[in-house]
């Protein structure tokens, strides 16, 4: 039942969707990453050579292994998974949430993102551009979607006591993420501290002390 549910949901978003990404010259161009070209997105494979599995991917049925400090799963459908995706201007990702678990702070550079629940009840939120940061918020129920607009930063996090699943369609082949916390007290090499303390007007120690966490 949850399945037929979650693939009713994905039909619904796919046709929802619209793409940011630029529009297709063809009718398909099959992501062959190991040809050395670099283009923006990836070069075509031979359409001759072109199999349904290169449009095929598995396995959205599967939950995701939530046992980490934040408690969520993400398992992305973008053309890293489905070649056939490129230049498609969409992308799709499944996303678990263990009781109190949360996807932190994070922004896609190239994308709007809707998302729909499929179990559970989940708040989500995201914060609007300066200089009004407004935080607008709302607890969705099975059934219920929402949008994140593009490039905004948002999170979920699961409200309630069982696990929750949520279904995201992305209009970006390759949505991107970045996660707020990892980003800037975890970038390689890192963001010197007292920079850091500075900008989040805290202690050095306290800027060390989380970029030591990441
Ligand atoms: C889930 O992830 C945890 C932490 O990495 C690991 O210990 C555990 O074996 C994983 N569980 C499954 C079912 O893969």
């Amino acid at each position: 039942m949850a399945t037929r549910i979650l693939f009713l949901g994905v039909a619904a978003l796919v046709i929802i969707v619209a793409g940011a990404d630029q529009s297709p010259l063809q009718d398909f161009c099959v992501a062959n990453p190991s040809n050395g070209v670099f283009v923006n997105g990836f070069a075509c494979k031979d359409p001759r050579m072109v199999q349904a599995n290169d449009f095929y991917f598995g396995g959205l049925h599967l939950a995701g292994n939530v046992s980490n400090p934040v408690g969520s799963k993400v398992t992305p459908v973008t053309v890293a998974q489905l070649p056939g995706l490129n230049t498609l201007g969409i992308s799709l990702a499944r996303v678990d949430y263990a009781p109190w678990g949360i996807n932190p702070p994070h922004t896609h550079p190239r994308a709007t993102e809707i998302l729909t629940v499929i179990e559970g009840t989940l708040e989500v939120g995201f914060i609007t551009s300066n200089p009004d940061n407004r935080l607008i918020t709302k607890v969705l129920s099975k059934g219920d979607a929402f949008v994140f607009p593009m490039g905004l930063i948002h999170y979920q996090r699961n409200v309630g006591y069982s696990n929750v699943v949520a279904i995201a369609a992305l209009n970006s082949q390759n949505p991107g993420v970045i996660t707020i916390a990892n980003a800037v007290f975890g970038s390689n090499p890192d963001i010197p501290t007292d920079l850091l303390a500075k900008a989040f007007q805290v202690d050095k120690s306290i800027a060390g002390q989380i970029q030591s966490k990441f």
